[in-house]
């Protein structure tokens, strides 16, 4: 029997692909960027390729509200929280860390989105995930609904087939424009959009090494990740691409201070993007990713043409202006 995908159009594609002129002559490499951080303007980033597969997945289950989790400026649940309203289903978000005050960044976007919003201490979301995604869901059934769970970042073999279309996409933007990646340098945190994009490449026998700065996790716990989630694609599509984590390429030594957490070495990156090519990164994610190239290109490591794969989370600058303001000498 032929299994049928079906997938939904929610990012604006194909996104830019161009040489970044400027940040290649001061760090010395040949940088060009692929732009998913403009795959929309609140509905923007690497999450948004992902929920076209994953929405499409929910409407064939016939289900009516989408439950998702993360931290409480997760840029997976504001796409997802503003998705859900552009395609008139509920969302319920499971959010790890305190209510704040303010609402802020990605939070103030899930609320405008008129997603419900609960929150969880670190120390349960951690111990107790699948148990409380599987409460939420059994509320929303109790209350007549019709739930659907996405999984942390949307990385499940699912929302991965997103970075498998962003893959051929970019192939076909180089073969018009003559050029041949060495690597594609995406910050990685819960590993779909990596799983995606090196099953990309193996399925086009395309020569480019997909590398991830991780942000979040250790190199053997985040190809660990990846390498689980292509292991999925596998069963799910009937590909056979191989999944061995020792396959994956990863680079720990961008976490900085931890997941979320920035100093001044992404800080000093964030601006020197933004102020050579107009283009922002934030701290969380991207900016680290930029950082990684950075430094792998200033110790040699780095040659040949490398495309840094921009994810967006350009609304994780804001709750970091305390530390930016500094950065730029104001106060
Ligand atoms: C802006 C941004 N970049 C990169 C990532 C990492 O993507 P993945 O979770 O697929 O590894 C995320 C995930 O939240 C993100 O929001």
């Amino acid at each position: 029997m032929v299994k049928i995908f079906r997938t939904l159009s929610l990012a604006h594609s194909p996104t830019p692909f161009y040489r970044l002129e400027r940040l290649s002559e001061k760090w010395g490499g040949d940088i060009w960027i692929k732009r998913d951080d403009l795959t929309g303007s609140g509905m923007t980033g690497n999450k948004v390729r992902k929920l076209e597969h994953l929405i499409a997945d929910a409407e064939n289950f016939g289900a009516d509200t989408l439950i998702t989790c993360g931290g409480v400026l997760s840029n997976h649940c504001r796409a997802t929280s503003l998705a859900a309203a552009r395609l008139g289903f509920k969302c319920v978000l499971l959010l790890r860390g305190d209510r704040p005050d303010d609402l802020d960044g990605n939070l103030l976007l899930d609320r405008l989105a008129g997603a419900e919003v609960r929150f969880v201490s670190k120390q349960e979301y951690t111990a107790r995930l699948p148990e409380l995604l599987q409460e939420l869901a059994d509320e929303v059934t109790a209350r007549g609904g019709t739930p659907y769970l996405i999984s942390e970042g949307g990385s499940d073999p699912v929302g991965a087939q997103g970075y498998v279309d962003a893959l051929n996409e970019l192939k076909g933007q180089c073969d018009v424009l003559g050029v041949q990646p060495k690597r594609i340098v995406i910050a990685t945190g819960s590993g779909g959009t990596h799983a995606g994009l090196y099953a990309g490449v193996k399925l086009l026998n395309w020569d480019v090494e997909i590398v991830s700065a991780a942000i979040c996790y250790t190199e053997a716990e985040t190809a660990r990740r990846v390498s689980v989630i292509v292991d999925g694609m596998n069963s799910r599509r009937g590909y056979s691409i191989p999944s061995e984590a020792s396959n994956i390429s990863v680079l720990d030594g961008y976490i900085g201070p931890g997941y979320a957490k920035a100093h001044e070495p992404v800080f000093e990156t964030i601006v020197e993007v933004a102020s050579s090519e107009g283009v922002l990164v934030d701290p969380v994610y991207t900016g680290k990713a930029c950082w990684c190239i950075k430094s792998e290109i200033e110790a040699g490591r780095f040659d040949g043409l490398t495309v840094f794969w921009h994810t967006g989370g350009v609304f994780g600058l804001f709750p970091f202006k305390g530390s930016l303001q500094k950065t730029l000498g104001w106060k």
